[in-house]
């Protein structure tokens, strides 16, 4: 399948385009830190949730044990699983990193590497929210695939550090986004947000957990310099901390 098959002409013309001007052009920015712009198109949403019901038909049929997409939800699939491991680097690689090193260079939206990609599945027979919380990313896509729902609006909070992940938000931070089936959000990681109650119907999103390896190892590495500059010559011989990494 072609790019153009997957995403919106407004979004493909902007990632071609490949200038600031061009992404900053179809990207609101309702919240800071939280991008929405229309990404996919209604027929690819048809197929790739036709493809993970066909998945999980399978898993039901065959009372096959899958790994569910993370600890919070308890319905949905990993993508990476079923053959769209390749898609999902593509997807990130050309599209959401040149994105990311507009919007959020400080992160490591340039040098993204790694992913975790999967779909999540709200209603009455599915998981019905989800309380608050960071993600496991630098970075996170989150678009809607369908199908017909009410409820389940994100709610956002603001970005903290580890430290101070659960204190109050100020009221500039606190933002409700109703999803739109085929329109993406962007947000970094940590992030804190949450999704409300699906009331009605079956919603259906995908996720793209986006994270930059290269900069866990930069940081990995200054962290140990720091670590060496205030130790003995006995200390830096007995922990095998280099001066240089
Ligand atoms: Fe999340």
């Amino acid at each position: 399948m072609h790019p153009v098959t997957f995403f919106v002409p407004s979004f493909m013309k902007a990632i071609n385009d490949n200038t600031e001007d061009s992404l900053r052009s179809i990207i609101s920015q309702p919240s800071p830190g939280v991008l929405t712009f229309e990404m996919l198109q209604p027929r690819f949403c048809e197929l790739l949730v036709a493809e993970v019901e066909n998945f999980e038909a399978w898993v039901n049929d065959t009372k096959f044990r899958i790994m569910r997409p993370n600890t919070m939800n308890k319905y949905g699939a990993v993508l990476d699983d079923f053959g769209l491991e390749t898609m999902l680097d593509k997807l990130m690689d050309g599209f959401i990193r040149p994105i990311s090193k507009v919007f959020f260079p400080d992160v490591g939206g340039a040098t993204l590497d790694s992913h975790h990609g999967f779909v999540v599945e709200y209603g009455k027979d599915w998981d019905v929210d989800l309380g608050f919380h960071v993600d496991d990313s630098e970075v996170t896509l989150n678009v809607c695939l369908g199908k017909q729902f009410s409820g389940g609006e994100l709610f956002f909070r603001g970005t903290r550090c580890d430290k101070h992940v659960n204190t109050g938000s100020q009221p500039e931070e606190i933002f409700d986004y109703s999803h739109i089936p085929g329109r993406a959000v962007l947000h970094l990681g940590r992030h804190r947000h949450g999704a409300r109650a699906t009331t009605s119907g079956h919603r259906i999103n995908l996720l793209l957990w986006c994270r930059s390896l290269q900069r866990d190892e930069e940081i990995s590495k200054r962290f140990l310099e720091l670590v060496w500059r205030v130790l003995t010559r006995e200390e830096r011989k007995a922990t095998g901390i280099h001066c240089c990494y």
